[in-house]
């Protein structure tokens, strides 16, 4: 081949051609910071599994958004741990758990300039650490669950959450969240359904971080990693019950999934990189066989190129911080 037409290599030639030619780039404006609030600690506390991550107190977790807003960061995504259980949950729907205050903390020292968002889901406040309360037979009972769901949601848009997050993959979460909200009057609190989230091992790390008590698993009410197609149908099913946006769960292993959904959604779609894709890169960066920064850009790169309008990320602030520095 003496004189191809198309040589690749031309576009790759200097920083800048590859910038300039580049398909794809990251905004902070994209993502989302989650952030675990914790009752009666007076320090944050870090989490092993998750060097880097801690669970605040409402003082830090107040500092942490604040430096969010700053560096252009899209929105902050709420658990609440608290120091009492029960099988019930209780904490979750107390106006004053620990999860509402958060809200209201952040809610007080933001206002509107980020998306505050809170989690809709009862494993933190259950003493078993399953998503739901459990029926006789000890299975997560759908339907008793979601009216539980309902009251923990509009307390949490009454704390200031600008979006909720349902995560407990129970059918007919969002229907019922959205009907509670609009019989509360809470119209304008939008729902970012955990549409298409699968039951999976890199969740592991998440444990720690929100101190779970779970024995088990969710494969009752999470989805099965062998399935694709049956993604689809939850995201019309949550369409259909009125989701503002979905959700892709985790990331990085379901990067088709992410792409089926980006070509069928209507509306904003989200991946959430999660805690064990965290703690594979930290751990592999730490013993120093792979680059940090090299490695979190080209994830991150990756979850955005498959689809997602939103990226749900533990390195937010400090990709927001790259992403300034770049400029
Ligand atoms: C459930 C919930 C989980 C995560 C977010 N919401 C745990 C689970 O489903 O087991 C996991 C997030 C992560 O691993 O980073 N409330």
């Amino acid at each position: 081949m003496s004189f191809p037409q198309h040589r690749p290599r031309r576009l790759r030639t200097t920083p800048a051609m590859r910038r300039l030619t580049a398909e794809y780039r990251l905004d902070p404006a994209e993502l989302i910071l989650p952030a675990f609030v914790r009752e009666g600690i007076t320090e944050p506390n870090p989490l092993t599994s998750m060097p880097g991550v801690v669970q605040h107190t409402l003082d830090s977790l107040k500092k942490a958004a604040a430096e969010a807003v700053d560096l252009g960061v899209g929105g902050i995504m709420l658990f609440g741990i608290p120091a009492e259980r029960d099988a019930v949950g209780s904490a979750g729907t107390d106006p004053h758990g620990i999860l509402n205050r958060g809200i209201r903390a952040v809610r007080d020292e933001v206002g509107d300039d980020l998306v505050i968002m809170s989690d809709v889901c009862l494993d933190e406040f259950t003493d078993h650490g399953h998503c739901g309360v459990l029926d006789g037979n000890g299975v997560v009972d759908n339907d008793a669950t979601l009216e539980i769901y309902g009251r923990m949601a509009v307390e949490q848009a009454r704390a200031g959450a600008h979006v909720l997050g349902p995560s407990g993959m129970m059918d007919g979460q969002i229907a019922v969240i959205r009907q509670a909200l609009e019989t509360a009057g809470y119209k304008d609190v939008a729902l970012f359904a955990y549409a298409a989230k699968y039951a999976s091992a890199f969740y592991g790390p998440f444990r720690e971080a929100v101190d779970s008590q779970l024995k088990g698993d969710r494969r009752t009410y999470q989805m099965d990693a062998a399935n694709r197609r049956e993604a689809i149908l939850e995201v019309e099913l949550d369409l259909e019950e009125g989701a503002d946006m979905v959700m892709v769960k985790p990331a990085m292993s379901y990067l088709d999934v992410l792409a089926d959904v980006a070509a069928m959604s209507p509306v904003p779609v989200g991946a959430y990189q999660i805690s064990g894709e965290y703690a594979m890169i930290e751990a592999a960066a730490a013993n120093g066989w792979i680059d940090r920064r090299r490695a979190i850009e080209e994830s991150v790169l990756g979850i955005k190129r498959a689809g997602a309008n939103m990226i749900l990320t533990y390195w937010a602030t400090e990709l927001a911080a790259w992403l300034k520095e770049s400029k």
